[in-house]
């Protein structure tokens, strides 16, 4: 069975990750969102919040499971005996910074493969802290973010 994972922080999950998984759930058998905490940045939503937002965002998409990790993402592959990553690009610049992940994954992990999906252009300038930036200064964030992102993002600041 062919078992991909589209890791992140998504915090929060934006439109532009959603079309990553639409799209990525038609290349495998099985695919996980799994959700990570990046030491380098600070968490605005909770892990288990950032879990409940992807998993009412992604409830169309047949067969897709959402978890969490905490640890490496290739200890996360190993355990779950996946092989393939997939991760959205939206620039060089996107590319220049998952190079030095994906030669470390492949080097950790036995035989896991990084998958690229270009961004759709309509979602290339949106970031998940565009977003929370955005929100904080009052904008609407509708139409970048899932409805339910949206109304969270809404409870945050009000
Ligand atoms: N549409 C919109 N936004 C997109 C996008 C798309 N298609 N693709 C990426 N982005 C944005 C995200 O919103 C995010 O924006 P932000 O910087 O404003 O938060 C940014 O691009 C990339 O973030 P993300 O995809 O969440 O990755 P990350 O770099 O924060 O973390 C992890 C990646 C969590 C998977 C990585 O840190 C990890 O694997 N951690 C576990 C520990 C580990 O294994 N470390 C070694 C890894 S080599």
């Amino acid at each position: 069975m062919r078992r991909g994972v589209c890791s992140g922080s998504f915090d929060p999950v934006t439109c532009g990750h959603v079309d990553i998984f639409e799209r990525a759930a038609r290349l495998f058998d099985e695919l996980t969102v799994c959700v990570f905490h990046n030491r380098q940045k600070e968490g605005f939503f909770s892990v288990e919040e950032r879990v409940r937002l992807l998993r009412e965002a992604t409830r169309h998409i047949d067969g897709l499971k959402v978890t969490a990790f905490s640890g490496l993402l290739a200890d996360f592959l190993r355990q779950e005996d996946i092989h393939f990553i997939v991760r959205g690009l939206r620039s060089v610049a996107d590319l220049e910074y998952e190079t030095p992940a994906e030669r470390l994954n492949h080097q950790l992990g036995n035989q896991v493969e990084t998958v690229f999906l270009l961004t759709n252009p309509r979602y290339g300038h949106i970031s998940s802290s565009a977003i929370r930036e955005l929100v904080a200064f009052g904008a609407d964030a509708s139409g970048l973010v899932p409805p339910c992102v949206a109304e969270a993002l809404a409870g945050k600041t009000r």
